[in-house]
C-alpha cells in the first residue's frame, strides 16, 4: 500500500486559480464560509454571480458553538454549494457545515462521535489563504468545544472537497505572524508525516519535498515578500496535506490539540513551540529514521536539520516554552487525558503519561 487516504478529485495550483471556483458550482444556492477579513473579497467575487449567495464568518480555532449557530441559521435554506475561503478555520468550517447541513441531530452528537455523519449531498470547494493546515486537501475538520476545552476532528464520509484551489497570490496579504505560524504548522505536518508509523515510500517522498520547500522559503517570503517563495510555501503546505491525508501525523499534533484548546494557544504557535522538544525525543528513539528525514530534506544530519529549525524559530521570535501562556503542572492531567488521538498513535515513539508530564515540565 502506497497511499491510503482521500484527497480532492480536483486540485488546482497557481496564481489566479482562485477564480476557478465558480466553474465547480452546481445549480442552487451558494454558502461561502470565511474569516471576517475575507468578506469584502468574497463580496467582490460573488457580485456578478447569478446564483443566490450568503457569506458567513467563523473565528480562529473554530468553536463548536459557531458551527451550531450557523447551522441553525442556514439548515433549512437549501444550500447546494459550500465554499470555504480562508485559513484552516474557514476551510474546516466549510467542511463541517457541508457534512452537517443535512444531518438530523445536533452538531455535538457527531463531534463527540455519538452518531455517524450522513453522506454529504452538497458541492464543497476550498480555497486556502494561508500556507499552513493543508485543510483544503484533508477529510476532517478540527473543531474546539469551548464548554469542555475538547479540540478534536470531525470526520465522516464525504468531508473531502470536490475541488481545492491553491492560489499562492492569496498568501501575500497575510500579516507576517500569520505566515510564520502557518508555516510552522505545515513544517510540523511534513516532518510528522515523514516519520509517522503509517508513512509509506510515497508519502515520505511527498512530505520531505514539502518540508524542504517550507524550510528553504519561509525567510524569503516573510522578509523579502518574494513571489516565488510564497509559491513554494503554498506548494509545501498543499503537499503536507496530501502526505498526511494518508500517513497521519504525530505527537506534536496529538499534544497541541488539548494544550492549545486549554490555554487558547493558536495551533501554529503551539506546534512551533512543541516541534523541537518532541522531534529530539523521537530522534533519540530512532536515529536512523531521523537521519533519513534530514538527508531527504537536504541536510547532512538530524542535528543540522534541528539547527536550521532553531535558527528560524529565533529569527521569528518563537517562544522556547509555554510560560507566557500560563502552563502549570495543574494542566498536565487534562493534556494527558485528552492527547490519545490518532495523531498520537502515529508517533513511532510511545509517550507514557509520565513521559508527557516530563516533557511539559521542561516547557512550563
Ligand atoms: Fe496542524
Amino acid at each position: 500500500m502506497l497511499f491510503n487516504g482521500s484527497i480532492p478529485e480536483n486540485i488546482h495550483f497557481g496564481r489566479k486559480c482562485r477564480h476557478l471556483w465558480k466553474n465547480f458550482l452546481i445549480p442552487g444556492k451558494v454558502l461561502l464560509v470565511c474569516g471576517r477579513h475575507s468578506v469584502p473579497i468574497l463580496q467582490a467575487e460573488t457580485a456578478a454571480l447569478e446564483q443566490e449567495c450568503k457569506i458567513v464568518t467563523v473565528s480562529g480555532e473554530l468553536p463548536l458553538s459557531e458551527i451550531e449557530a450557523i447551522l441553525n441559521s442556514v439548515k433549512n435554506d437549501g444550500f447546494t454549494n459550500i465554499v470555504g475561503w480562508g485559513g484552516g478555520s474557514a476551510m474546516d468550517g466549510a467542511k463541517a457545515l457541508a457534512a452537517l447541513i443535512t444531518a438530523p441531530l445536533p452538531a455535538a452528537e457527531y463531534f463527540y462521535c455519538r452518531a455517524e455523519l450522513p453522506k454529504r449531498e452538497c458541492r464543497l470547494i476550498l480555497i486556502p489563504t494561508t500556507a499552513g493546515t493543508g485543510a483544503e486537501i484533508t477529510a476532517n475538520a478540527v473543531i474546539c468545544d469551548h464548554a469542555t476545552n475538547i479540540k478534536q476532528s470531525l470526520r465522516g464520509p464525504g468531508m473531502t472537497a470536490d475541488a481545492a484551489l491553491v492560489d499562492p497570490e492569496l498568501l501575500e496579504a497575510a500579516p507576517e505572524k500569520v505566515t510564520v505560524s502557518a508555516a510552522f504548522d505545515a513544517l510540523t505536518q511534513a516532518l510528522e508525516s515523514f516519520t509517522s508509523a503509517r508513512s509509506t515510500a510515497l508519502t515520505r517522498s511527498i512530505a520531505a519535498t514539502a518540508a524542504a520547500l517550507i524550510l528553504q522559503n519561509l525567510e524569503s517570503a516573510v522578509c523579502h515578500q518574494t513571489p516565488a517563495a510564497f509559491d513554494a510555501l503554498a506548494r509545501g503546505s498543499m503537499l503536507t496535506g496530501i502526505a498526511f491525508a494518508s500517513s497521519g501525523l504525530g505527537a506534536v499534533h496529538g499534544l497541541a490539540h488539548p494544550l492549545g484548546s486549554l490555554l487558547s494557544i493558536p495551533h501554529g504557535k503551539c506546534c512551533a513551540i512543541l516541534l523541537l522538544p518532541v522531534l529530539k525525543r523521537n530522534s533519540a528513539a530512532d536515529p536512523e529514521l531521523f537521519t533519513a528525514l534530514a538527508q531527504e530534506c537536504g541536510y547532512s544530519s538530524a542535528e543540522a536539520l534541528f539547527a536550521e529549525i532553531s535558527v528560524l524559530q529565533k529569527k521569528f521570535d518563537i517562544p522556547q516554552n509555554f510560560k507566557k501562556y500560563g502552563l502549570t503542572p495543574a494542566d498536565y492531567d487534562f493534556i494527558v487525558k485528552n492527547c490519545r488521538s490518532g495523531s498520537m498513535k502515529c508517533n513511532r515513539k510511545f509517550y507514557s503519561d509520565d513521559d508527557i508530564r516530563e516533557l511539559f515540565g521542561e516547557l512550563a
